[in-house]
């Protein structure tokens, strides 16, 4: 090391020491700065920055896909612009919000729906339980809030900044970040989904995940040795509980090294894999970013030859305790550290692992009460487009350049699969890597409640594939708990059922047969709508919308709506309503329940109430028992028609894996429905790709107020069922 970085990290780190000591005695003051440069990126996107940011000077952004590049000035009559003002050390960015406008989005939070009066610290923590700051620090950081005008107009802000700030929602929206200065972008649109169009162009959107990867997955901190693993597979198959994915935890591992497998307890991990492959399950395995300090340990080996390490500030390798015990962790903003990380996929994936689990990547580290996580001042070296900076500045993305680089590794080890990862630390952006779940929450009625409004500002903060640990991690359920959490929770984007170590068992059987049959329902209700969800996948990884709305979504104007958390929507066209919802306010309109099962979603005690739109039509698969199946066959389509006798709907088609789909090996079809003289004809009305549309029987179910009717016909053919005389 050195003498010259020794002595300037020995500095530093006694300036970030003596600021810290003077934040805690005097309150910052800020003075207002003028606004420097504003401009256009976009149809009602508006950029601005203080006056000390010059537009050629504007720092790499790992939430933007590209480097803002304004048009002109902005628009005439523009509405929404911030006040910057500068305090000793921080740096504040205050939106004025309109009386009556109800704020959304901020990421992780465990809050209800609306985020007004939610004050945010954008910092990810390792927080189990939600339990410490009141849940309003969590894993990830999304600088991004969603408002809503009364007369249903929104605008969104977006503050490009990495380095810790407070978002505080009382009357305003106001960005104070612990870093330099930073560019503000507003979005002011005609309504919120124009809002989200325009996030999904600024920060990127998902990737169309494989379609397993849409299945229900089983999970627990761990199921172990692999024996138990074949246990779990084997009983979903035997009491034909659809399932496509198992999950291995960190005790797959020897000693919790990452890349390694314990010989004792899973000595095969490839014979393993085939074994749930046979029987059309999937596989994820863990790989956590801290590496055991450990001579002879491959991946500290190689990893300390190449010099990945993250440093502390006077330039030493840092070391913290995770599971293994003492570790190192990878500097992710080094293009080699990151070149050197997705290698190491190649022969993980080689045995036959179908996805990854990147866990504890805020990073979290033991035994630094409070701040569970690496001091601020250790150093990141950076390199390409990333200056070199204190992990003040990076820890936000720490998990965000983890996740890329597990991306890059495991597409690199199987270029013709879509990878698959899930994450729990994040940023905004981060969706164009990773799925991701909520973390450790509990099996309580509260986590239950609050999985719904979580899942939905994730969804509106950019990332569409999330959900919770279905079930609830930490503590243990009482059977009807659990039976409403599967009742709902297999009606998440992401649905995993997931548990802690010290808690009893928590599959679908684990609470005797008639929670078990409560699952199986809810279960083939999601198998039944794979096709639905697929087709929103789809398109939320063109458009960016979320998978999971909220209720206002089909009515933003509406202003009982606005407050709603309890009942959701599934794309536009299904509305979800849980049976523990009192007196929910439901979109107006045409709403019609239905049944996909055999059900009687009124009147069943757990599963929600499920209404279809008047003037939309669903596609259904058969229940399969995962989608190794085909489902198709025949197809189901689902009809409501609106007041004007018509509906329409899409379903989208491709091989469910691969990207053949880019090349156009996809089938888009847009079904109408059409009613004339007592009877209504569904007939295709568009089709795009060029995949062939399979010879397959279809099924028209019409959903009226005096019950369903049902018609048979053949796919690509007109069908035409009768209405029932009045
Ligand atoms: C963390 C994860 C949890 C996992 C556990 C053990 O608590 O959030 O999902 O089971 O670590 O790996």
């Amino acid at each position: 090391m050195p003498m010259k970085s020794l002595r300037y990290g020995f500095r530093f780190a006694l300036l970030v020491a003596a600021v810290a000591f003077v934040s805690q005695v005097f309150a910052e003051t800020f003075a207002p700065r003028a606004t420097g440069y504003s401009g256009q990126l976009g149809q009602g996107i508006g950029l601005f920055l203080p006056d000390d940011l010059p537009l050629d000077r504007l720092p790499p952004s790992l939430a933007l896909v590209s480097r803002p590049a304004p048009t002109g000035p902005l628009a005439a009559g523009w509405r929404v612009a911030p006040a910057f003002s500068f305090g000793e050390k921080q740096v504040r960015a205050t939106v004025a919000v309109p009386e009556g406008t109800s704020l959304y989005g901020t990421g992780e939070v465990a809050a209800p729906l609306l985020r007004n009066g939610v004050n945010v610290t954008l910092w990810n923590t390792d927080n189990f339980g939600y339990k410490s700051h009141e849940g309003r620090r969590l894993y990830q950081s999304h600088p991004w809030v969603l408002a809503v005008r009364p007369d249903g107009t929104a605008f969104g802000v977006l503050a490009d900044t990495t380095w810790r700030t407070e978002l505080v929602l009382d009357g305003k929206i106001e960005f104070t970040s612990d870093g330099p200065s930073f560019p503000l972008i507003i979005v002011d649109r005609e309504s919120p989904q124009a809002v989200m169009h325009a996030l999904g162009e600024l920060t990127g959107t998902m990737a169309l995940p494989p379609k397993w990867a849409l299945g229900y997955q089983q999970s627990r901190w761990s199921y172990n040795p692999d024996a138990r693993v074949r246990e779990v597979a084997d009983e979903f198959r035997r009491r034909r509980l659809p399932c496509d994915v198992i999950w291995m935890d960190i005790d797959y591992m020897d000693g919790f090294r990452v890349f390694t497998f314990n010989p004792k307890e899973f000595p095969d991990p490839k014979g393993l894999n085939a074994y749930l492959h046979e029987r059309g399950f999937k596989s994820v395995w863990m790989i956590d970013p801290g590496v055991k300090a450990d001579p002879g340990y491959a991946v500290y080996d190689t990893g300390t030859a190449a010099d990945v390490w993250v440093r502390d500030a006077f330039g030493a390798t840092f070391h913290g305790p995770v599971w293994p015990g003492d570790c190192v962790f990878p500097d992710f903003t080094r293009p080699e550290t990151r070149a050197w990380w997705s290698a190491l996929y190649k022969d993980f994936m080689a045995q036959g692992i179908d996805g990854v689990w990147n866990d504890m990547n805020e990073p979290a580290v033991f035994n630094s009460e409070p701040r569970k996580t690496m001091p601020v001042h250790n150093w990141h070296r950076g390199g390409g487009d990333l200056p070199a900076g204190p992990h003040a500045r990076y820890h936000n993305v720490y998990g965000l350049l983890m996740v890329r680089a597990t991306r890059e590794g495991i597409l690199a080890a199987n270029p013709d699969k879509r990878p698959f990862v899930l994450t729990r630390a994040s940023y905004l952006g981060g969706q164009r890597y990773a799925a991701t779940w909520t973390g450790d929450n509990y099996s309580t009625w509260d986590h239950l409640r609050l999985a719904i409004p979580m899942t939905l500002n994730l969804g509106l903060s950019g990332q569409p594939f999330n959900g919770p640990d279905l079930g609830g991690f930490g503590k243990a359920p009482t059977a009807d708990l659990w039976a409403h959490w599967v009742a709902m929770g297999t009606l998440f984007p992401f649905a995993r059922g997931h548990a802690q170590k010290s808690e009893p068992q928590k599959e679908p059987w684990a609470f005797g047969p008639e929670v078990e049959n409560v699952a199986r329902v809810a279960l083939e209700r999601r198998y039944r709508l794979l096709p639905y969800l697929y087709t929103l996948f789809h398109a939320s990884s063109l458009d960016g919308q979320p998978i999971m709305r909220p209720a206002f979504f089909a009515d933003p104007r509406d202003p009982a709506l606005r407050t709603e958390d309890r009942v959701f929507l599934l794309g536009d066209d299904l509305l979800v309503v849980p049976k523990w919802a009192e007196k929910p306010n439901l979109p107006r309109g045409l709403w019609r329940t239905v049944s996909l099962v055999g059900e009687n979603s009124t009147t069943d005690k757990y599963q929600p109430d499920l209404k279809l739109r008047g003037g939309a039509i669903v596609p259904l698969g058969r229940v399969i028992q995962s989608t190794a199946e085909e489902s198709l066959a025949p197809l189901t389509l689902l009809v409501s028609l609106d007041a004007q006798g018509r509906a329409s709907g899409q379903l989208y088609e491709d091989a469910g894996e691969g990207f053949a789909y880019r090349e156009g090996d996809f089938l888009l079809t847009t079904y109408e429905a059409v009613q004339k003289d007592g009877a209504v004809t569904v007939s295709v009305a568009r089709s795009e790709g060029h995949r062939a549309r399979p010879a397959r029987p279809v099924v028209v179910q019409l959903v009226t107020d005096a019950g369903t009717v049902t018609a048979e016909g053949t796919d690509g053919q007109p069908v035409t069922v009768r209405l029932p005389s009045p």
